[in-house]
């Protein structure tokens, strides 16, 4: 997989939204999957404002979900359906149209995942997969010791994801939904090209194991191994424990810019 170390999270942002731009010139009704969390927020901002300023035509893009929490209500603020229209959606100046995603509060979520896994192949299968990660290592909300082979499902989130997410909810981890609908980790290599984004030094161990460690699912992220175009973008704080660092950074010193990320 491809590392790039950045100085901060802004300049991540910038780098990945860039990477978004020259898709939609090639392709512009590409499927984009989003992430949601505080990690991508910089992508989202910088993507929006070219958009703004006419330096990038998203109309036609096609928005995914890779996640959604079981049970709460779709116009629950902190739904994830609610956080990608308002965070990606309504800046790119999209319709809800343009968006989908797995339904959380289905009746069957069992037929709720397996017909979002067989939309998403429908629709052409994901462009580019934008991805943080838990500090446990996960992406999407496929927890450690999910299969590496995995389809889009309901998991159980980890004591340690609901704490982390708390702050979305108040602060208050009773209000964190224990199960979500997830893309499986095998759905997510399927895309054309996952993103990672990683930034601040509590996820500089996870880093270091998903680029560094051995594949296992012990690590989901590090099942990007497998994945022959995966780009891992981090900051400073998130490279602190990677061993080949100065590596990654004379490599994408040296990478001649036509060939982006
Ligand atoms: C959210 C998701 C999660 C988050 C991860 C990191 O859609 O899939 O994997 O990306 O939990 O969250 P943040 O960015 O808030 O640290």
């Amino acid at each position: 997989m491809e590392v790039v170390i950045v100085p901060d999270a802004k300049a991540g942002g910038e780098l990945i939204a860039e990477a978004i731009a020259a898709l939609l010139s090639r392709k512009p009704d590409a499927l984009l999957g989003v992430a949601t969390g505080s990690t991508p927020l910089p992508i989202y901002q910088a993507l929006a404002a070219k958009v703004r300023s006419g330096a990038v035509d998203a109309s036609r893009a096609r928005i995914c979900q890779l996640d959604e929490y079981v049970g709460l209500p779709a116009g629950h603020p902190e739904s994830y359906r609610s956080v990608v229209l308002r965070e990606v959606v309504e800046p790119l100046g999209l319709s809800e149209a343009s968006f989908m995603g797995p339904d959380g509060s289905a009746e069957d979520v069992l037929a709720a995942c397996q017909a979002y896994d067989k939309a998403l192949a429908e629709a052409g299968g994901v462009d580019l997969q934008l991805l943080g990660i838990g500090t446990d290592g996960h992406i999407g909300f496929n927890e450690p010791c999910s299969s590496l082979a995995s389809r889009t499902r309901i998991k159980t989130l980890t004591e340690q994801t609901r704490v982390d997410n708390a702050r979305f909810f108040d602060n208050d981890i009773t209000q964190v939904p224990h199960h979500v609908i997830t893309q499986g980790i095998g759905t997510i290599l399927e895309s054309r090209h996952p993103i990672l984004l990683a930034t601040g030094e509590g996820k500089a161990d996870a880093v270091a194991q998903t680029v560094e460690g051995p594949v296992a699912s012990i690590v989901p992220a590090s099942a990007l191994q497998l994945h022959p175009h995966a780009t891992v973008v981090v900051d400073e704080a998130a490279a602190s424990k990677l061993k080949l660092a100065d590596y990654f950074r004379a490599t994408y010193a040296a990478k001649p810019l036509w060939q982006g990320l």
